[in-house]
């Protein structure tokens, strides 16, 4: 018989799961019906930056530290519901799960909501490999489960997990769980995280990315489940000390920080959540941000709905909406527990087709033109740094800015980027235009864009994976280096740029 959520661990931590665990941050209620202001009260309340690991070892092959490792049951969850937490240590050892909120808090950039435990640790089993589709899908035993209280806000949260050492002798070793909290008000910017791309990147246990196939980079049919812990992040950047957290804490959570820094009315979303449009439509401005890649294309409709709806939305990302991979339920019938790759969004044409037939091998279109809703999309080389050169110095975007056509800002654009602006698109203006060196060596070409929408709404495109990085930088945060350049950190554009977009999108002034 199968182990389900439901079964714990022991008698010990059984109990602690029904003990509901109490706010450590004061006696503000955060009622999920509040609006602006509720963000700026809660970022008035003490920060830490003990949401950082301080102690961190790779001891499985290249990506995976078995001495603590875990994941959680939801990639999104409300107020109200509960989060069971999956844990393995091996060895055996006592630890302990220290919940954090992640937002600007007098730049701490944390705040301490509770600690789990102490439990007692087990070991449990590596999965398998299904060789029908190279799945890697835990059924792990839940070690315990926390109500989500009703006083904490939407946001992404961090489980620290610790170990607690036998002697004097041993140190304490660390890894992240990480998932959202969401909420159903109304809210002025709604950000998306991407967990998607997190997970199909994510090599846990060996190498068991969608990337990993025999058959190719690209294959079609592969799977990746959210039922194991994130390993360390394989690729662009060297940071083992975000390990369990996907690809967060390398270039989303600087637009977290600087949102709610900047006193913004913000609610996050998973990228499960933009399976229906509600969950973005009862914003001003939904904001995609850095590597969004994997899409299941439910939520390309959504966001269409969204956007004909008169949303604004911001894509501060590159190589997004590339991939058609589908939600399916885990084994024990969770919904929306792994994804796996169909194919890609878009037509291919022109020399795409021959580096596609290369690169990807038997990939195929299965999903619509991504430009329909980004108004620009993928292209080859899909890769590169470069620096984000003004092209329009004369557009509202750029109020303020002090740009003119020609100025860059330097190493901005990377690793991945948009381009080949959709031709068919009434009102599309370029901002900003540029080269990229794939290698350090091969040309490609960026194009960042704004549209306007049916309903005095506008879709702006930033064209770069590295945007947020102009934006601020948490602590412990550092600043990415790939194809041979780097961005180089928060910049005064960036902000500026953001910030005027953002506002008007909220103001509802249109394109
Ligand atoms: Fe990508």
């Amino acid at each position: 018989m199968k182990p389900t959520r439901r079964k714990f661990l022991s008698q010990s931590t059984a109990a602690a799961a029904a003990t509901p665990a109490v706010g450590l941050g004061g006696s503000t209620a955060f009622s999920q019906a509040s609006a602006a202001g509720s963000l700026a009260e809660e970022n008035a309340k003490k920060g830490t930056t003990d949401w950082q690991l301080t102690r961190v070892r790779i001891n499985e092959g290249k990506f995976r530290t078995s001495l603590i490792e875990g994941y959680v049951s939801h990639q999104s969850i409300r107020a109200g519901e509960k989060l069971d937490f999956f844990i393995s240590t091996k060895p055996e050892r006592k630890f302990t799960i220290d919940v954090y909120r992640l937002g600007f808090y007098e730049g701490k950039g944390g705040r301490h909501m509770t600690q789990l435990g102490p439990f007692e640790g087990k070991a449990q089993a590596v999965p398998e490999m299904k060789p029908e589709n190279r799945l890697r899908e835990c059924e792990w035993e839940a070690t315990t489960s926390l109500e989500i209280p009703a006083d904490w806000p939407s946001g992404v949260y961090l489980g620290k997990l610790t170990t607690i050492p036998e002697s004097p002798s041993e140190p304490y070793w660390q890894s992240y769980t990480i998932w959202v909290v969401r909420d159903d008000r109304p809210a002025d910017v709604i950000v998306g995280v991407s967990d998607n791309t997190w997970q199909a990147y994510n090599q846990w246990p060996v190498a068991e990315s969608l990337y990993t196939d025999p058959r190719g980079a690209h294959a079609p049919g592969v799977a990746v489940s959210f039922d194991r812990p994130y390993g360390k992040y394989t690729q662009i950047t060297q940071q083992p000390l975000s390990i369990g957290s996907g690809e967060f804490l390398l270039w989303e959570f600087q637009i977290a920080f600087w949102l709610e820094q900047q006193g913004y009315d913000v609610s996050y979303v998973s990228n499960v959540d933009l399976l229906e449009a509600k969950s973005i439509s009862r914003g001003k401005v939904f904001v995609s941000v850095a590597h969004d890649e994997y899409w299941d294309v439910k939520q390309f409709h959504a966001v269409d709905e969204a956007i004909r709806g008169g949303l604004n939305v911001l894509w501060l990302c590159g190589n997004s909406v590339f991939i058609d991979s589908p939600f399916a339920p885990s084994s024990s019938g969770e919904p929306n527990r792994i994804i796996s790759r169909r194919g890609c969004f878009g037509e291919l044409r022109g020399d795409e087709i021959e580096s596609y037939a290369r690169i990807f091998d038997t990939l195929k279109s299965t999903a619509p033109d991504e430009r329909k809703i980004m108004g620009v999309r993928s292209v080859v080389p899909f890769n590169g740094g470069g620096d984000w050169t003004c092209r329009n110095g004369d557009h509202w975007v750029f109020e303020g800015a002090g740009m003119e056509n020609g100025e860059s800002i330097p190493g901005l654009v990377g690793w991945e980027h948009h381009g080949e602006p959709d031709p068919d698109r009434e009102g599309m203006e370029t901002l900003a235009e540029g080269k990229v060196w794939a290698g350090g060596k091969r040309e490609g070409k960026y194009t960042s864009v704004i549209f306007p929408g049916p309903k005095d709404n506008f879709v702006f495109n930033a064209s770069t994976v590295f945007w947020n990085c102009g934006l601020s930088q948490p602590p412990g945060i550092e600043v990415p280096y790939s194809h041979f350049s780097r961005p180089h950190g928060p910049d005064e554009r960036v902000q500026r740029i953001t910030k005027n977009l953002l506002d008007r999108a909220i103001a509802g002034k249109g394109a």
